[in-house]
């Protein structure tokens, strides 16, 4: 049992970013902002309490499930703070607790540790902290009126920027201290920081390094950030495969039995199943079918490729990666795919879970696939997050 608690507030409505979804749930780089924010957490040590608003629990379950963290969601609050509190509620009885912002959907787990390390070495209270880069100004607030905006003589004096620091998540504190300090904070409905009313207590507040890639998703801009730096949503990945006629059985391709000769191999040769598994996973930088748990294994002796395209299909679920469309092409004088393109698409769709499009070539009585000794199968797979 982890002495661990890490609750992750994700019940904001998301104004700013102004998507017409709660921020959590609004997608960058092809899933929620949420998923990225629990993905980033998968390997820290702690119970995780998501807080979502009302409506979205099963949502987040789902997404949390996706994300390959198991997460107590709870609904939350009017303001963060309300949220803060009833993650507070669903913590348990932690020796720690973490609170943490979905928004920063990119905080390295590295920021996470840092923090733990902090209150394990003795801090009741930690803060992750950047300096400002900014030179940064006081003004009144009538200045920040978009139409006064220009008016250079609204700007008062200059902050000494080495005197500050900007304040992020998550924020470590020992779990008694931070109940004591929701219990008896008066504004905290105002605060946009737990350590702030750690501090209303009269208590000091540790800081330790925190990373610029910690930055909280606000405005469309952070969002774009999000995803130039999450990478392409989408990726390609291509796959070959050639088998020889020869076998004992009837021919196995494309997911369908054929009248003639079978196709030699471990399995049953089937070479278009082969040839998208290695697509699927070429796409998704997994490897190959020969790294595929079972491949190899007696019990898949005559095994139908079925049993490669979905175990390759699940491999790409577990990373967060799911097929848009596979388009192979057959190789050989035999079989002539003409004649069953569509059942073959059909069979291969429903392995994949998304179209699958078949075409076939000879080539020109060249080489052994011209003298018809066997067949070849090329694949390009899409797939996006
Ligand atoms: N949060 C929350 N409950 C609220 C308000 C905010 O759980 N009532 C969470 C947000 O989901 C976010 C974090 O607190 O992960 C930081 O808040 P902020 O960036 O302000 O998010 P939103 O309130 O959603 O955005 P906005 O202020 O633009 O509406
Ligand atoms: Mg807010």
């Amino acid at each position: 049992m982890t002495d661990t608690a890490l609750i992750v507030v994700a019940a904001g409505s998301g104004t700013r970013l102004g998507r017409g979804v709660p921020k959590a749930f609004a997608e960058v780089a092809g899933a929620p902002i949420l998923e990225h924010a629990l993905r980033g957490l998968a390997a820290v040590d702690a119970t995780l309490v998501v807080v979502v608003p009302a409506g979205l629990e099963a949502d987040a379950a789902a997404i949390a499930a996706r994300a390959g963290v198991a997460a107590r969601v709870v609904v939350g609050g009017e303001t963060r703070a309300d949220s803060v509190a009833a993650g507070l509620d669903a913590a348990g009885d932690a020796r720690w607790v973490l609170v943490h912002d979905a928004a920063r959907a990119l905080t390295p787990a590295a920021q996470v540790e840092r923090v733990i390390a902090a209150l394990r070495a003795g801090a009741s209270a930690v803060v992750p902290v950047l300096p400002v880069v900014d030179t940064i100004r006081a003004v009144t607030p009538a200045s920040l009126a978009p139409a006064a905006r220009a008016e250079p003589d609204e700007l008062g004096a200059i902050v000494d920027r080495a005197g500050l620091r900007a304040m992020q998540t998550p924020q470590g504190f020992d779990a008694t201290l931070l109940r004591r300090a929701y219990a008896e904070a008066d504004a905290r409905g105002a605060s946009t920081d737990d350590a702030q009313l750690v501090q209303a207590l009269g208590l000091p507040v540790a800081a330790v390094r925190g990373d610029e890639l910690a930055f909280k998703i606000t405005t469309p801009a952070d969002a774009d950030r999000a995803e130039s730096l999450l990478g392409p949503a989408i990726r390609v990945g291509v796959g070959a495969d050639v088998h020889a006629f020869g076998g004992d059985g009837p021919m196995r391709l494309a997911g369908l039995e054929w009248e003639g000769q079978g196709l030699e191999g471990h399995s049953d040769g089937d070479a278009v199943c082969h040839a998208i598994v290695d697509a699927l996973l070429g796409a998704a930088g997994l490897g190959d079918i020969g790294g595929l748990v079972g491949v190899d294994d007696p019990q898949h002796a005559g095994a139908h490729g079925e049993v490669f395209v979905r175990a390759a299909v699940a491999r790409l679920t577990e990373h967060g990666w799911r097929p848009v469309n596979v388009a192979v092409q057959v190789l050989g004088v035999r079989p002539r795919i003409g004649t069953r393109r569509d059942e073959a698409q059909r069979a291969l769709s429903a392995m994949v879970g998304a179209p699958v499009s078949v075409s076939g070539t000879t080539t020109d009585g060249l080489g052994a696939l011209g003298r018809g000794e066997g067949v070849q199968a090329i694949a390009t797979a899409l797939i996006r997050r």
